[in-house]
């Protein structure tokens, strides 16, 4: 009869030394498994022996007052024995056996009837009763510690993850839903998951769960759809739902995980708009590219016959008057021109960046040389500082010079009297140029309208009557220039002290802006 491999260890509380004996006498009969009996002859030495030897089976004799076997028992499952425990006893006392049976005894022997066969049997089955007790306690430990695990991981997700049971009832409910739809969980356990859905989309989910019902695949298993969902406070929010479905114990069981787009719908709403503005953007500077091209033709033809009768020194006053103004308007008309055709390329990306080392004094001095004769009056002084050496920089000099040529001619328009200083700043350290700045002793520029002077057609009411002269596209160009460039170009003014423009070559840390 086979038992166990290694020897049965077996606790026998009994007082009586004549029970030992017949105990080992029967165990020892038993065959094919071997014994180790111990025995103790107190309660207390009992307790010990559990304790100490943690056995595989205890044999307890209740004696007379069998109460006292029950005690026993009960102290043994507070010491935290694991040890079956068979009591035995005088007589066969039914509401004694009852009640033993219900403390964790795993057997009742009534003492004169025993035989080592039962006494094989008992233990056998006590100690393959408590191996299952044992197996069962141990998955349930796992199963509490797995249902711990999911639920933190459930509470702890941002995204909503909702329950429902098959009557499309809500029976789970995380903190991320809560934060989602407004709603705390013991407000909609229970209740139906339509709670959370805008009214227009209810009747088509009833339809869905009736199909469901009615043997038919749920459409969404499986999948992630967008959708809209309702909060507690009753507004609408696009979300994207994955559903999946469990069985068990003959139900279904659903679970949403919810996600609130509101924010990604935002920005990529956000960039289509973007992209069709960039585009619209585009045709529009290619269409007046275009246009600009086209209207430049007639203007030269208009210019070059205007120059051919200015030769004729035969015509009269008057119409040498009138077609010196025709020249003058059809010249300023090409200048708008070209000033609009110049943007609208830049803005369509039609502009080429052609980089090589240059070095920027010699494009500060020839911008100097060229402007000298735009000064207003001899009074206006143009003073060049350029440091001693400078090393050349890798850039497309001829777009840079535009940006200088603009920014020195607006100097020298709104300066009556006093200096127009080009300075180019370099670092100390590598003698790279950094900055160069274009400052005015004009009138300057009011604070509220430093960015509104590069928007295109521009111009500052008071001074653009008191000159006849500009479009109002310079800074514009000179900005766009600049981005293309890959440099800032920034203002600093005060109003009747004169203004600082200043393209900022690479980002300085030690340089302070000199006027
Ligand atoms: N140095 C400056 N001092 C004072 N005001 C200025 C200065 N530079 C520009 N402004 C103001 O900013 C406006 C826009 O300048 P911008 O160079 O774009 O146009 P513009 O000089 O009027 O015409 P364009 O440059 O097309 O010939 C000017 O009309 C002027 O009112
Ligand atoms: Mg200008």
């Amino acid at each position: 009869m086979y038992m166990a491999q290694h020897p049965v260890r077996v606790l026998l509380i009994d007082d009586q030394e004549s029970d030992y004996l017949l105990m080992r006498s029967m165990l020892s009969s038993i065959p094919n498994q071997a014994f180790y009996l111990e025995w103790a002859s107190s309660d207390e030495a009992g307790l010990e022996a559990i304790r100490r030897a943690a056995p595989d089976v205890c044999v307890v004799d209740c004696g007379i007052d069998a109460s006292d076997g029950l005690e026993l028992l009960k102290n043994a499952c507070e010491a935290g024995s694991k040890a079956p425990v068979i009591l035995l006893t005088g007589t066969s006392d039914f509401q004694l056996n009852g009640e033993a049976i219900g403390l964790g005894a795993a057997d009742f022997l009534v003492k004169d009837q025993l035989t080592a066969a039962l006494l094989e049997r008992s233990m056998r089955y006590a100690m393959a009763h408590a191996r299952t007790l044992d197996e069962l306690r141990r998955q349930q430990d796992e199963l509490r510690a797995s249902e711990l695990r999911f639920r933190s991981v459930v509470q702890s997700a941002s995204d909503a993850i909702i329950l429902a049971d098959d009557s499309a009832r809500i029976i789970g409910w995380n903190r991320g839903a809560e934060a989602i739809f407004g709603y705390g969980e013991d407000e909609v356990l229970g209740f139906p998951i339509e709670l959370l859905m805008p009214e227009r989309y209810r009747d088509k989910h009833r339809l869905g769960f009736k199909r469901f019902r009615m043997g038919g695949r749920p459409h969404l298993i499986g999948k992630t759809v967008q959708l809209e969902g309702l909060r507690k406070d009753g507004s609408d929010f696009p979300l994207e739902l994955s559903l999946a479905s469990w069985t068990s114990g003959g139900g279904t069981f659903f679970t949403g995980i919810l996600r609130d787009i509101s924010e990604r719908k935002r920005a990529d709403e956000m960039q289509c708009a973007r992209e069709a503005a960039e585009e619209a953007s585009r045709a529009k500077s290619n269409f007046v590219a275009n246009m600009s091209h086209e209207l430049r033709i007639p203007l030269h033809a208009i210019i070059g016959f205007t120059n051919l009768l200015l030769k004729n020194k035969n015509s009269d006053t008057e119409a040498r008057d009138f077609l010196e103004r025709i020249l003058l308007n059809a010249k300023d008309q090409l200048v708008l021109i070209n000033n609009i055709l110049n943007l609208s390329k830049i803005e369509a990306g039609k502009v080429d960046v052609e980089a090589r080392p240059v070095a920027i004094d010699r494009i500060v001095r020839d911008v100097v040389r060229q402007m000298e004769g735009q000064r207003r009056s001899p009074d206006v002084e143009i003073v060049l500082r350029v440091p001693p050496s400078m090393r050349p920089i890798t850039t497309d000099g001829a777009k840079l010079k535009q940006v200088l040529i603009n920014l020195m001619e607006n100097a020298l328009k709104f300066t009556e009297s006093g200096t127009v200083i080009v300075n180019v700043a370099a670092s100390p350290t590598d003698f790279s140029p950094v900055r160069i700045d274009v400052i005015d002793t004009g009138p300057g520029i009011p604070p509220q309208q430093l960015d509104e002077i590069f928007e295109p057609f521009r111009q500052l009411e008071k001074r653009a009557i008191s000159r006849r002269s500009g479009t109002g596209l310079g800074l514009t160009i000179s900005r766009s220039l600049c981005d293309l460039l890959g440099y800032d170009l920034r203002v600093q003014s005060k109003e009747g002290r004169g203004s600082t423009f200043s393209v900022l070559l690479a980002s300085e840390t030690v340089l302070p802006l000199s006027a």
